[in-house]
Formats: C-alpha cells, structure tokens, sequence
C-alpha cells in the first residue's frame, strides 16, 4: 500500500470527555470499491467498528510495548465492511496499560493524553485509490463505559440514549506533538476471545454474596445475557478461591477492584467487558439483582478466556489422573498468562513481564504452544527496555518504572533467545539478540566487586530488585519471600551460564567471541575455588544443571542425601525448582526426580492438585491443610514458574530433545526415562519438522516404548542406542 497510517495525524480532544471516548469519522465511497485496509493505534487500547460492525478480533489492541519507543499499530482488511456510499467508522478508546493505574508510576506514558491515529486505504475497481485519516473531519463524543481499567474493571451504562451520545459530539484536535517514529506494525500474535467456560453452579456463600462457579481458573472476562429492568444494577467482581468458610477471597487482588457494574435498561442486557480483563474461577455478586434467580445467572453468565492466539504443540497424557491434572493446570497458566506479554500473574495490581517469571518457564512453554512469534516480540521489548549500562529491568514493559536488575531476571536475555532457537532453529532469535546478550554479560562484568564472579557488597544486597535470590524458596529465614540460597552464587552461576550462551551464540552466528570464551573459562575455575561449600538445595542444583562442580557425582549425591533426609520436602524456590529434577535426573537420579515429581504432601506440584487447583500456584502452600492462605499480598492461584517442570516430563521422562548442532529439532534424540509409578507416558509434541510421538507403558515388569519420529533420531532405551530415519515407527519391549 502506498499509503500509510504515517500520514495520519494523531488525533485527540480538548476538555473532558467523562467516559471512554468514541471517536468518530463518516465518509463517502465515491466509487465501487475493489479493496479496502484500516490501519490504526491508539493510546490506550482501542475497539474499532465500521457501520456498527467490529473490525478484527483483537482484543486489548495495539497490545503492550515499550510505548516510549514502540506502539504497534494494526491492519485490517475492511473490503468486505465497507459499502457504496456512506459509511460510518467509530473508535472507543479505553486506558489499557498506556493510560492506566498499571502504568501510573511511568508518568510520561501514563500521562500521555488519549487519542489516535487511523487511516482507510480504499482502492476503487478502476484503480484509482482514497485515503480518508485521521484530521479535523473527525468528531469525538462520550460512550456508555463511564469507567475502565485494566485493574479495576469496567462501569456501562446503558440507559444512557443515543440522542444524549450524539449531543456530547465536539470536535477533536490535532496532536501533532505526539510521536510517529515510535509507531511499528504488528509484530506480536493477536490477543483473542479463544474459550468459552460455561459456568458449573451458582451459590450463596455464608456472608450473604452470590457466587458463579466455572470451575477453572481463567484469564479474560465473565459476560452476561439477562432481563431485567430499567436502572437496576448488576455489579460483580472476582475471585481464584475460596475461604475456610466458603466466602469468595479476594484480599489477594491487593488493589485490584476488578469489578464490573452494570445498569441495566428495559428488557435484554447483554454485556460484555470491552477494556478490562482478569484472573477468575469466581464471578461474585455481593448482592443478588431483585427479579433474578440462580437459575437466570447459570444461564446467563459465560466465562471468555482471552489470550494471544497460538498454535498447541505438546500433548501429554499418562497414568495418574493427578499429573494430567497438573498438566492442564500448567496449560491453562500459559493461556491465562500469554496475554501479549508473559506476565506474573493475571489478577492482582500487578500483572507485569517479570523477567524471571518468564525467564524459567520459556522452554516450556514453547513445548506446549508455538509461542516463535509471541517471544520474538517480547525479546524486542527486552531489548527495547534494556538500560544504557546493558542491565535489565526486572519487568518489561517497565511500568513500575524499577530500578533493580536481578541476576536470574535480567539473564532472561539470553536464555530466552537461546530456548527459541533451540526449539524453532530460527536464527533471527539469536542475531536479533546477540548485541544484547554480550551489552548483558559486559554489564555483569563491570558491576561486580570481584572479577570473575557476580559478586554485590552485602550493604547492596539489600537493595530492593537488586538479586531477587532464590525467590520464594522454601528455606527462607522467617519473614523472608527470598530462599537461603547465597544470592552471589546465583548471580555467578547465571553469569557463567549466559556467558556460555554468548559463546554458543557467537559460533553459530560466525562472530568473534573469545572474549567470552575466556571470560567463561574463568568464571567456571573461579566458582568452584571461591563456593567451595554448597549448602543449600538450590545452590548444588545450579552447580550441576550449569555444570560449575568438577566433582559433579559428590554433589549430586549430597543434594539427594539432602532431600532424603529432609523427607523429599524440597526447599527449592523459582530459582531451583525448574532445574532441580534436571540436575537429579542428569547424575542418575530419576528415582528421586520421580518421588519429587509424584510427592503430594506440601511441598510438592500435586499439593495444589489435591487442593483443587486449576491452575499452577505462585506457592507450594496458597492454601495451607487447615484451610489458611499463604498471605494476601503475595498469594496469586495463576503464576506459571513452578509449570516448568512439564519441561522435565517432555525430554526427561518421555525424553524427547533437539540435537543442539540441529536446533529446531532437525534432527532428535529420544531416550525415554520410565517409572512405574506413573504407569504411562504418552507424549506427543508437534515440532516445525513434524510430529515427534514419545510413548511407554508397564506392562507387568517390562516396559513397552512406542516412538515415532518425522526427522532422523537416536533413540537412546536403558543405555542402549538405535538410529531410526525420518518418518520410521519404532517399538521395543524391555
Ligand atoms: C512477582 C514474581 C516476581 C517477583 C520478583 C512478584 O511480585 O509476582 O513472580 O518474579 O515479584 O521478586
């Protein structure tokens, strides 16, 4: 297309505007129309509409970036939307993350007026083309949302009449001040409406409030189709769980109102949330709308989940019920929190791209779903976020605006790329991000305070965001969310470990590297002389999953003695737990790795199972056996970290693994690890070259391993190794 939205004019309006305001612009087709694009962005998030008909399926659009440097805009064919003659095209802007509370500690976005910019490329049979932009043609006036935000929900009235919308109608103004460079095109997957959970029951809970149950934990918004009366109000919020007593617990929102308040007009109301989502299981009415019934809420209410449109790759299903279960909740995390951008958690006032967070559970995650096109973005805004001096903020987009830069989080700049070219062989994951990754690795150099190690003056640990350490390990000291896992070790052990990737980057990339070739080689010799004492679970699960121990057998066999004797209570936290059944299972330790994985007393993956769980827990012990919660300011039900064990389960149990010289999985390694207790394991997991199928079974005592294969493997069964061509089917009983 010649023309482009970069001839727009960005577009907004003086004075008030109370609700969320609707831009409008009519035009005339003047000819038959071949075809017809609409590009457009908006500060905050946008839903657009031609003749009253919405356009794409995107919600939340332009999505969320950087928006001091990028601002997606999007396309849309609109050939079939348009017709001859008149035609009306509107704009509702709500605050989104750009304008609203979750940015208000970034004040030059977060004050940054509403508006937006749009243009229809119209090209008419006879080829002669019009554009129509956005400029002083265009009117803006008040909508029926009164209230929105991302956290605290959404107010609609819908009493409020057309003729009182059409008299709130001004003119808008040019804000030329406002930036065009930053304005990229769609880069990301499209968030969209993907599910809908129909609810499983409706009660009254001991303190008086109306509860839809939908049974799974999710990630979107609940919408409703009742009759009802002129101003009466239907008004809900959300909730994960429920208490000892069987009252909806929402203290851990924190802030988050997530509420909805609707009132209603004569007759049918059918409402669903245009700007706001969130994490729920529960939709709550405190009170119970006069004239409805259960039986009206059970049949009016629909859960939507609502998340970046992505391909399903992995499929596991095995002998126990439970891990199946763990396995949807770890699916379900994803979905809940792929919402444009990997986040934390889908519900409380935060919701934020920890780096961390993202950082553990990538390798995963692109086991489950085709997430190439949804992290390749995110690594833009990675990249786009990192400081001069080459650190990391610990959440990207920053909107918090923090300060820190912990070890574990920020590496999430080079273990990211490198897991997506592992599982893609795409090689723009690394020549996108190779600068990055060294600015990363240099910074590390110059912020320690001796050589060769990540080492932090103690004062300096204290920092908030400084090093995170072994988040939320069990063998914190009391009060404490950070693990005893020395945070100087953590932040070395990630040092030599990022380290390695530049230099594994670099030869592939046909770069210069041996800067960090030494640089790597030092920090191995220099680990092992100055932690010459591994305490904690974590710090000798780190030391053999990065292979920093030249006695790597004696530590394994601490670490088991270890969990041994402290009854296989793991004391791991986000830090630990994704390697500590890699590092087990790596010096022979499958049995253990297996009781972990199986264990379902506290702590354990199953605990939150037996619990009820829908979806992964942010602790072992949101919930505790006496019904009790961790604590309200820390306590989400959906945070994807500890799903990174499915990590695990796809190339350890059922052992499906890319050869690293052919990344993408061009060529595969299969060497299943069975264990009776989980009956069986059947994997499957649709690679960019095919179907890999990893399968076994007990049968009695023997072992029956069923393997398909769509590109050359080694198939590696109890130390044994057979090599199987593209396509072959292979079946073996032991
Ligand atoms: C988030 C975590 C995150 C952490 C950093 C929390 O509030 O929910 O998942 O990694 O802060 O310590």
């Amino acid at each position: 297309m010649e023309h482009c939205i970069c001839e727009a004019n960005w577009i907004g309006y003086d004075g008030e505007i109370k609700s969320s305001p609707d831009f409008i612009c009519d035009f005339v087709t003047k000819k038959q129309v071949k075809s017809a694009e609409f590009q457009i962005t908006a500060i905050g998030i946008y839903k657009a509409f031609i003749n009253g008909k919405r356009i794409g399926r995107f919600e939340f659009a332009p999505g969320c970036t950087n928006y001091d440097k990028r601002l997606q805009y999007q396309t849309y064919d609109i050939t079939d939307y348009i017709k001859d003659g008149e035609n009306r095209l509107n704009v509702l802007v709500g605050k989104g993350w750009y304008r609203g509370r979750i940015s208000s500690n970034w004040k030059n976005i977060h004050n940054t007026p509403c508006g937006i910019i749009a243009s229809v490329n119209i090209v008419y049979s006879d080829g002669s083309k019009e554009v129509v932009i956005t400029d002083n043609n265009w009117r803006v006036r008040e909508s029926r949302i009164l209230e929105d935000d991302l956290y605290d929900g959404e107010t609609f009235d819908s009493t409020i009449s057309d003729e009182e919308l059409e008299t709130s109608e001004k003119a808008v103004v040019l804000r030329n001040e406002l930036s065009k460079e930053v304005l990229i095109p769609q880069e990301g997957e499209e968030v969209w409406e993907q599910e809908i959970i129909f609810p499983k029951s409706v009660f009254t809970t001991p303190n008086g409030e109306t509860v839809i149950d939908f049974a799974q934990n999710v990630t979107g918004y609940a919408t409703f189709s009742l009759n009802a009366s002129e101003g009466k109000i239907i008004r809900y919020k959300h909730a994960e769980v429920l208490d000892s007593e069987g009252n909806a617990y929402t203290e851990n929102y924190r802030s988050a109102k997530t509420e909805i308040k609707y009132i209603c007009k004569d007759g049918l109301n059918a409402y669903k949330p245009s700007f706001t989502f969130t994490g729920f299981r529960y939709v709550v009415l405190p009170e119970k709308p006069e004239e409805l019934d259960d039986r009206d809420l059970l049949s009016g209410f629909k859960a939507i989940a609502v998340y970046s449109h992505m391909k399903r790759t992995g499929y596991i299903e095995t002998g126990s019920e439970k891990i199946n279960q763990l396995f949807s909740n770890t699916l379900w995390s994803q979905r809940d929190n792929f919402l444009d951008i990997p986040t934390d958690c889908p519900q409380r006032d935060e919701r934020m791209g920890w780096t961390g967070d993202a950082q553990v559970f990538c390798k995963t995650a692109a086991l489950n779903y085709d997430v190439n096109k949804f992290t390749k973005k995110w690594c833009a805004e990675l990249r786009t976020a990192q400081r001069e001096n080459g650190s990391i903020p610990d959440t990207v987009p920053n909107f918090w605006q923090l300060k820190g830069n912990s070890a574990a989080w920020g590496d999430v700049i080079c273990i990211m790329p490198w897991n997506m070219y592992m599982a893609y062989g795409d090689k723009l994951f690394l020549s996108e991000n190779f600068d990055a990754m060294k600015k990363w690795v240099d910074y590390i150099t110059g912020d320690t305070i001796q050589e060769g190690l990540w080492m932090t003056d103690p004062e300096d640990l204290k920092l908030w965001g400084k090093h995170y350490g072994d988040w939320l390990g069990l063998d914190a000291p009391e009060g404490s969310y950070i693990g005893a896992t020395d945070p100087n070790l953590i932040a070395s052990a990630f040092y030599a470990y990022s380290t390695g990737i530049v230099v594994k980057t670099g030869h592939i990339l046909n770069e210069d590297v041996s800067k960090y070739e030494k640089l790597y080689e030092n920090i191995r010799s220099i680990f092992e002389e100055n932690f010459t004492e591994l305490k904690t679970e974590t710090e000798m699960v780190l030391a053999l999953f990065f292979e920093l121990t030249d006695s790597p057998e004696d530590v394994a066999k601490k670490l088991v003695t270890l969990i041994r004797e402290d009854g296989y209570r793991m004391r791991t936290g986000f830090v630990g737990t994704p390697y500590l059944l890699h590092a087990l299972s790596k010096y022979g330790f499958y049995d253990v790795a297996y009781t972990l994985l199986l264990r379902e007393e506290y702590p354990s993956w199953l605990y939150s199972v037996n619990h009820g769980a829908t979806s992964i827990w942010e602790h072992w012990d949101g919930v505790n056996d006496k019904g009790e919660f961790w604590s309200k300011d820390m306590n989400s039900f959906n945070h994807y970290s500890y799903g990174s064990v499915f990590d695990w389960v796809y190339t350890v149990a059922a052992g499906i693994n890319t050869k690293e010289e052919c990344a993408g999985y061009k060529e595969v390694v299969i060497a299943p690890h069975p264990d009776k207790r989980l009956g069986h394991l059947y994997c499957r997991f649709k690679s960019v070259h095919g179907e890999i199928i990893s399968k076994w079974r007990y049968n009695g005592e023997t072992c029956v391993y069923e393997i398909e294969t769509p590109v050359k493997a080694t198939v590696i069964i109890q130390g044994e190794e057979y090599k199987l061509q593209a396509g072959e089917h292979f079946c073996l009983t032991k």
